[in-house]
């Protein structure tokens, strides 16, 4: 089912008291009926912001990223039985930043999508493309390749749990938004082209939230946009004053 989604991504920010302390202000919130609101926490404070996102069913826990392999010998990485294990609902794959600081590619994402879905978990699918890309005015074919290349292995039923998220590479951490228009017309695209793939009910029932400088001044005009289902959220979903208004723009 589609609905209003206010994701935050922390990135790499905040130590474990801040993180607590911002989960539990958000955890606190009434959220408006229709919307969830989804905190992404790195690894080290997931289990405690667990404590708190778990005591309002609208609010949700994310990791930003996960290994894809179940278990074994792969020193640093983290399993998702083991995210599963301290209350994480959902997972952050293909984010800009992976792709191009860790050269995730195409083909892991989809094997990391495929784990994190037979996991019995949900997904926040990542797609964007960079400024060269927009200034050539390919986007278009730029995202499908995404979406073709990261997730068009997923069955009908499978893509309930996933969410996607538009995230121009040039938008985010720079200040400079997409405008409701540009992100509209790219947000429309996605669905068709899931249409195509998976059929007109499963391209009406997901989520798509637009993300790159998100803040508490755009994000109603941005939100309003027929095919815009929310945001994910870097530098503003880091404090409290700036995440809440957000959570209350649809
Ligand atoms: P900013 O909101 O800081 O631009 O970050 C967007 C983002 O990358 C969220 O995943």
């Amino acid at each position: 089912m589609r609905k209003n989604i206010a994701a935050g991504n922390w990135k790499m920010n905040l130590d474990l008291d801040a993180s607590v302390s911002l989960a539990q202000q958000i955890s606190e919130q009434s959220v408006p009926a229709g919307t969830a609101v989804i905190l992404g926490v790195p690894f080290p404070f997931l289990f405690s912001c667990s404590l708190h996102t778990g005591t309002n069913p609208n609010v949700f826990l994310a990791a930003q990223n996960c290994n894809e392999q179940e278990s074994g010998a792969y020193t640093g990485e983290v399993s998702l039985k083991q995210l599963k294990s301290v209350g994480v609902d959902y997972i952050i794959i293909g984010h800009s930043e992976r792709r191009e600081i860790f050269n995730e590619a195409d083909e892991l994402l989809a094997k990391k999508l495929t784990a994190v879905l037979d996991a019995g978990l949900k997904c926040i699918f990542c797609c964007g493309e960079p400024l060269s890309v927009r200034e050539a005015n390919e986007q278009s074919a730029y995202v499908e390749a995404q979406l073709k290349n990261g997730m068009f292995h997923l069955t009908e039923q499978q893509l309930e749990s996933v969410i996607l998220a538009y995230e121009p590479i040039w938008a985010i951490g720079t200040g400079k938004t997409a405008s409701p228009e540009q992100a509209q017309e790219m947000h429309a695209h996605i669905r068709s082209v899931l249409k195509n793939k998976f059929g007109a009910a499963a391209s009406e029932g997901i989520s798509i939230l637009y993300g790159g400088s998100v803040k508490p001044a755009n994000a109603k005009e941005i939100f309003a946009k027929n095919d815009v289902d929310g945001g994910l959220v870097g530098g503003a979903s880091l404090k409290a004053e700036t995440f809440i208004p957000i959570i209350n723009s649809f």
